[in-house]
């Protein structure tokens, strides 16, 4: 995975830029949604600092409940939140045991041991290097021969495990969370997605050619992200500016599927001052 130009994952001495705004865009134009918690928005120096700040409010939610489900993402957005999550479970300073955690999305057709598969990515990054239990991860199958029975399954464990009880989120350049694409109906279930070109081209990063990145995923669904009682959402560069301007400030449109995090009640967007606007 790529980790942006001349950061690595060390610490840098928690020096946050500190800006934290509450944002609520609504409130002037909507009156049924006036009583809606604002988003917390909080902009730090880089990316070092957004990932240590992420895994410091995952490392809180699991020191007030053992058993917190979490929701976890791919791609190289959260790739040193993991490794400060590793650092913190060494330093005895979070304990997974108890922890429960289900990701996002999976490549279609990709098998576990694959690379690029997030399979290969989570196990890689994160999970083999701290003491959750194997029974407690879940990922969707991308070779799965019955693709709706594996996405009715995911929505039930989601469900019989309590719900998700913090969601972590990358962000698409096109607005996408999970591989929700923008699109004129958004689907509310885990499902069967078409990657959109942008996506294709943008993740043909870590493919080397977008013929071989696959043209499809499997994706946790709008519905089942807005059901996380917290959201994470994080992004860094300049590259995501726009679509973070747009979450934040655009009237919420399926074409911009990030933006019906609008209508979530605890929602913190850690940016870095490249992606805040
Ligand atoms: C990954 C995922 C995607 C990514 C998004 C940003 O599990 O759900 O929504 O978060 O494509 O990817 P990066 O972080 O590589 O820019």
């Amino acid at each position: 995975m790529i980790a942006p130009s001349g950061a690595g994952c060390g610490r840098s001495g928690f020096d946050f830029s500190g800006i934290i705004r509450n944002r609520t865009n609504y409130g002037s134009r909507k009156g049924s949604l006036q009583e809606k918690k604002d988003m917390n928005i909080i902009v730090v120096k880089d990316y070092n600092e957004m990932s240590y700040q992420a895994a410091q409010l995952i490392a809180e939610q699991i020191t007030n409940k053992r058993k917190s489900v979490l929701g976890l993402a791919t791609g190289s957005t959260p790739e040193c939140m993991y490794k400060e999550l590793i650092n913190l479970n060494q330093e005895d300073k979070v304990d997974f045991s108890e922890v429960i955690t289900f990701n996002l999305d999976e490549y279609y057709g990709l098998p576990p041991e694959h690379p690029q598969s997030y399979y290969f990515f989570m196990w890689n990054n994160f999970f083999k290097h701290v003491n959750i239990k194997k029974e407690n991860i879940h990922l969707l199958n991308g070779i799965s021969e019955n693709i709706d029975k594996e996405c009715a399954q995911y929505e039930a464990l989601i469900k019989k495990s309590g719900g998700i009880d913090l969601q972590v989120l990358g962000i698409g350049n096109n607005g996408h969370i999970g591989f929700n694409e923008p699109d004129i109906n958004l689907n509310t279930k885990t499902h069967l997605v078409n990657l959109t070109a942008k996506t294709i081209r943008a993740n043909s990063r870590f493919f080397n050619t977008a013929q071989k990145v696959p043209k499809q995923a499997i994706t946790m669904g709008i519905g089942t992200i807005m059901r996380a009682r917290k959201i994470i959402l994080l992004a860094y560069g300049k590259r995501k500016a726009r679509v973070i301007e747009k979450t934040i400030n655009s009237p919420i449109t399926t074409k911009v599927p990030a933006t019906v995090l609008q209508l979530h009640n605890d929602v913190t967007i850690i940016v870095d001052q490249e992606a805040a606007f």
